[in-house]
């Protein structure tokens, strides 16, 4: 009976060590998170994004609002793409490499780490110009999702052959809808032409569309509604991608931020459950 009690209590202890250990490093990392954000003015200062997107605004949301998908080509102005591209090439050796059997292979590198890596594709993220452009598209006001959502804005890099993502739907883990910005860098073969990997949504007819995403392109959709994939890239081939994540109400609830965590599993590792 004795060592039943002294059994009890020191599980109890451990429990309530773990919870105190726990709390302190989450009291740490929202620190953290208030931190990058106070970075964050001085990255859109500095580096201010310019876009070539105004004049194919019309055509984008004539084509979004049938579709819940559309693309722009030279979205970028050549010198932010150009420093965009840069700070991808640079990131390279920083990313995180994960592996879902039959779904998905690739690397990324995680919002959290775009602040130190990346400062131009956040300030591209961040940046009102185009904010207001997606909001003018899709016919609502858009804001970024949150810090901690390492998937908010991230590169995703397709650097050795066979790295691809199967058909899915991007789950939204918001109250508000959300939606998928990406923008292409890097997308070339050793050959120095496109990459063999192919974004392509599947229609509910099963009919596959595939759309250009050759560097400096972006393409935007509604994920949770336009199934989608990318195709794996060839030996030689080097695809990285600005994904950035959008949403007309970024708070989010206790059950839907645990599967989003539980999904960010699969490009993070284990970390992405208490991060
Ligand atoms: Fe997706």
């Amino acid at each position: 009976m004795n060592g039943l009690i002294l059994s009890g209590s020191v599980l109890a202890t451990g429990a309530a060590a773990t919870g105190a250990l726990f709390w302190r490093y989450r009291i740490r990392r929202r620190g953290r998170y208030s931190n990058l954000a106070a970075l964050r003015p001085g990255f859109l200062e500095q580096r201010p994004a310019g876009f070539r997107i105004d004049a194919q605004q019309d055509q984008a949301r004539d084509a979004f609002r049938q579709d819940l998908i559309t693309r722009v080509d030279d979205a970028l102005a050549p010198e932010t793409f150009s420093l965009a591209r840069t700070e991808a090439s640079a990131a390279a050796p920083h990313v995180e490499r994960s592996y879902v059997p039959a779904h998905k292979q690739g690397g990324t590198i995680s919002y959290e780490s775009m602040h130190e890596l990346a400062p131009t594709c956040l300030a591209i993220y961040h940046s009102p110009v185009l904010r207001d452009w997606l909001s003018e598209v899709i016919g609502d006001k858009v804001v970024p999702t949150a810090d901690y959502d390492q998937s908010s804005c991230s590169l995703l890099v397709y650097d050795r052959a066979g790295d691809h993502i199967g058909w899915h739907y991007d789950h939204n883990f918001y109250r508000g809808r959300h939606f998928t910005v990406l923008i292409s860098l890097i997308n070339r073969s050793a050959a120095g032409e496109l990459s063999a990997s192919l974004l392509q949504q599947q229609r509910s007819d099963g009919s596959e569309r595939t759309f250009d995403t050759s560097e400096n392109t972006l393409v935007l959709f509604e994920g949770a509604r336009v199934r989608h994939r990318a195709t794996a890239i060839a030996e030689g081939d080097l695809r990285t991608i600005l994904s950035m994540t959008y949403s007309t109400d970024p708070r989010t609830g206790p059950i839907k931020e645990l599967a989003r965590r539980v999904k960010d599993m699969a490009f993070f590792g284990l970390r992405a459950l208490w991060d």
